[in-house]
């Protein structure tokens, strides 16, 4: 039998067929067959057939698979790559092979694998990328796979899982994921309910299990308790809000981003100024406004200073802290951001605030408080809210609103559901 199939390959390359000379190629069962296992290859060789449709280089020394590797052989249905040193996986080393349906790159080192290469093959139905050093799976990985029946991924180094990453496998019936250090908090907690109700058999339950945080080291995540989870929330409040309030130039203006969600999110600000966007993740002073130690190479004094209770001030605020200031809330379970919009003007002028809409300062009766004509109320938590600080001093470079302004709604604002409100100074 084996003699048979020397002489097969005998005559096929007899007929001058194209090898790589490591290999060895023949047809068997209607298969085009390339055979490179176990030549101390460092590289994907040139020279293969263009009908080759089973490819083993299994057992040899790739260290990685760049773009365009299979290029010669597109109608590849079977890949074997297992047991190499693939540490990387470039965008587009696979894209050509649309008639995959098998591909093995297990036990290999790969943690760089561009995910991107599976999008293309949509005839995949065995994917087996176990014993890796794969960390983590984008959660639209799986995208394109709905031929998919087999996938491995044990012995990796994943620590959580998107929700929803496998939701497009619509043909999955065998899922290997054991023995990962997974971090059993909130963002995982769906894959317990998940594979409880799935008909995918996930083999091996009793080893898919936590790794931290520690008093939880060892548990299958299928006897996981309910944690109380929830995504974050956020609100942007100011200080001093409009309410009487006399400003004066140089004053502090204090925006408190107030944070709901479990686990508690980490806190960043971003800052579009007219100098460009600051970033800050918080907090960046302690609780008496001196810089933290992450913070200090970049100045002693941080001109927005972020403390821990979700407070922002900014001292001497003036035409250069103008701009769009966001917090920005993320914990595992999602993100949620609010935004308020801070100009300067002068009392009795109008002007622009950052998103070009006009505006226009009145004096009403009494203090000298300043409104805008028709003042919308924020309807929501997620509502921008446009603070004008009226500054007599501040006025000079201040764009000057026209008269005719003067008792007209700016257009943009009932649309965008947006409150102006205007404070004043007082200068001495
Ligand atoms: C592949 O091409 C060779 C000639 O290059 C041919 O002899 C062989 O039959 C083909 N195999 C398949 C499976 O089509
Ligand atoms: C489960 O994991 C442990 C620790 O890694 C290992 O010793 C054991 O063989 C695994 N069991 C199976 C069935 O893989
Ligand atoms: C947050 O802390 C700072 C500094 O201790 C304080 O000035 C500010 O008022 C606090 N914010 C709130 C909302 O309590």
């Amino acid at each position: 039998m084996q003699e048979l199939c020397l002489l097969c390959w005998a005559v096929l390359l007899g007929l001058g067929q194209a090898c790589p000379e490591p290999c060895s190629c023949g047809e068997k069962y209607g298969f085009q067959i390339a055979d490179c296992a176990y030549r101390d290859l460092e590289a994907v060789p040139p020279g293969f057939p263009a009908n080759v449709t089973t490819l083993s280089l299994s057992a040899n020394w790739l260290p990685s698979l760049p773009e365009g590797a299979f290029r010669e052989v597109p109608l590849l249905q079977s890949l074997w790559l297992a047991h190499n040193k693939i540490r990387m996986v470039a965008a587009g080393a696979l894209a050509s092979l649309g008639h995959l349906k098998s591909l093995d790159l297990s036990h290999n080192l790969l943690s760089d694998f561009a995910w991107s290469n599976l999008h293309s093959l949509s005839a995949l139905q065995l994917l087996k990328m176990d014993s890796n050093e794969l960390t983590f799976i984008p959660r639209d990985a799986f995208r394109s796979l709905h031929a998919l029946r087999s996938l491995q991924l044990n012995h990796n180094r994943l620590y959580t899982l998107a929700e929803g990453t496998f939701t497009p496998l619509t043909a999955l019936s065998h899922l290997q994921i054991n023995n990962n250090p997974f971090e059993c908090n909130c963002g995982i907690i769906w894959f317990k309910t998940w594979a409880l109700t799935t008909a995918v058999s996930i083999p091996e339950q009793d080893n898919v299990t936590c790794t931290s945080p520690p008093v939880l080291k060892g548990t299958p995540l299928n006897r996981l308790l309910p944690l109380p989870c929830s995504a974050p929330l956020v609100q942007l409040t100011y200080q001093p809000s409009q309410d009487g309030a006399e400003l004066r130039p140089g004053f502090v203006l204090a925006l408190h981003c107030d944070v709901e969600g479990q686990p508690p999110p980490q806190l960043h600000w971003h800052i579009q100024t007219p100098e460009g966007t600051v970033k800050i993740t918080s907090p960046n002073v302690d609780a008496d406004g001196h810089a933290l130690p992450a913070a200090l190479a970049a100045s002693s004094q941080p001109r927005f200073r972020a403390f821990a209770n979700g407070s922002l001030l900014i001292s001497n605020f003036g035409k250069l802290e103008e701009g769009t200031y966001s917090c920005l809330a993320t914990n595992e379970l999602g993100s949620a951001e609010s935004s308020v919009n801070v100009a300067l003007a002068t009392p009795g002028e109008g002007g622009d605030d950052m998103l070009g809409r006009r505006f226009h300062g009145k004096a009403a009766e009494g203090k000298g408080c300043y409104t805008v004509d028709n003042e919308v109320q924020p309807s929501g938590p997620e509502d921008n809210v446009v603070i004008i600080y009226l500054s007599r001093t501040g006025g000079l470079d201040t764009a000057v609103a026209g008269e005719g302004v003067s008792g007209q709604q700016p257009p943009g604002l009932l649309l965008l559901g947006q409150s102006l409100l205007l404070l004043f100074s007082t200068s001495f």
